[in-house]
């Protein structure tokens, strides 16, 4: 079976003139609702890199790139965002001092970053992980159990954002392998979506976890620009 190339983008949020001037009439308005300075930048550089790279891939002017962000929910425009005719499937993420853009020939993908914070992992476990998670979870020495959490979170939101299906979806339902074991998604209760599909932890530096998910049978081969 051929392998299906994944590139894999990293850029630090930045907020500047050349990057705001590609922005097209609605992502104006939402970079312009945001409050904070920070969520300004991770938006812009998100949707600055997409514009890179996806130019690069298709030819077209980082200008002339329109994104449709149709919820398959609603039909709002908050949902995936998607190029299309153009045959690439791609997904954004963003967390603190990290923007990631994965993009694929074909085939869904969904990424996730998170920084690892001091979240209450026992709490928000009840939300993200299965009740056999959790106790793999608890087995780990408290110093690890924060990583672990991360690293299940990432594995678990990179499939939903794969699917299009976003945090509409309980994340509990998802079974994926353990922290420290090859990634991977073992079963998806009430849902047929999954497969098949592909699961990678990625390099986002220290503090953070991230992981990729690609609807496909195909094997990965991945490569990742670093961290700037
Ligand atoms: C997608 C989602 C999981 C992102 O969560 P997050 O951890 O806050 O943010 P991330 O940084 O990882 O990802 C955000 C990016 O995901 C992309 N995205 C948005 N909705 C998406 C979806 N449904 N599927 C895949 N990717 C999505 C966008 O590129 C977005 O960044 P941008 O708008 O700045 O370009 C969350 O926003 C969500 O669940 N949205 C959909 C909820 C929904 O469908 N509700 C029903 C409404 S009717």
């Amino acid at each position: 079976m051929p392998v299906l190339e994944c590139a894999v983008h990293w850029a630090v949020p930045a907020d500047e003139a050349h990057m705001r001037d590609l922005l097209d009439d609605g992502e104006r308005e939402r970079y312009e609702r945001f409050m904070r300075a920070e969520d300004k930048a991770r938006f812009v550089t998100g949707r600055f890199l997409a514009r890179t790279v996806l130019s690069e891939a298709t030819g077209l002017a980082p200008r002339d790139i329109r994104f449709t962000t149709d919820c398959p929910h609603c039909g709002g425009a908050h949902g995936k965002p998607r190029l299309p005719g153009s045959g690439l499937d791609f997904s954004l993420s963003h967390s603190a001092e990290r923007v990631v853009l994965v993009l694929s020939d074909g085939p869904e993908v969904g990424v996730d970053v998170e920084q690892e914070s001091d979240r209450d992992v026992d709490r928000l476990g009840e939300m993200v992980l299965s009740a056999p998670e959790r106790d793999v979870l608890m087995a780990l020495p408290p110093d690890q159990r924060r990583r672990g959490f991360h690293a299940y979170w990432c594995r678990k939101e990179a499939l939903l954002k794969a699917t299009g299906h976003g945090l509409a979806a309980p994340m509990t339902a998802i079974h994926v392998s353990a922290p420290g074991e090859p990634a991977e998604v073992l079963s998806w209760d009430d849902d047929k979506a999954v497969s098949p599909v592909r699961l990678a932890d990625l390099t986002p530096g220290p503090g953070y976890a991230a992981s990729l998910a690609v609807l496909t049978a195909r094997p990965l081969k991945i490569t990742e620009t670093p961290v700037a």
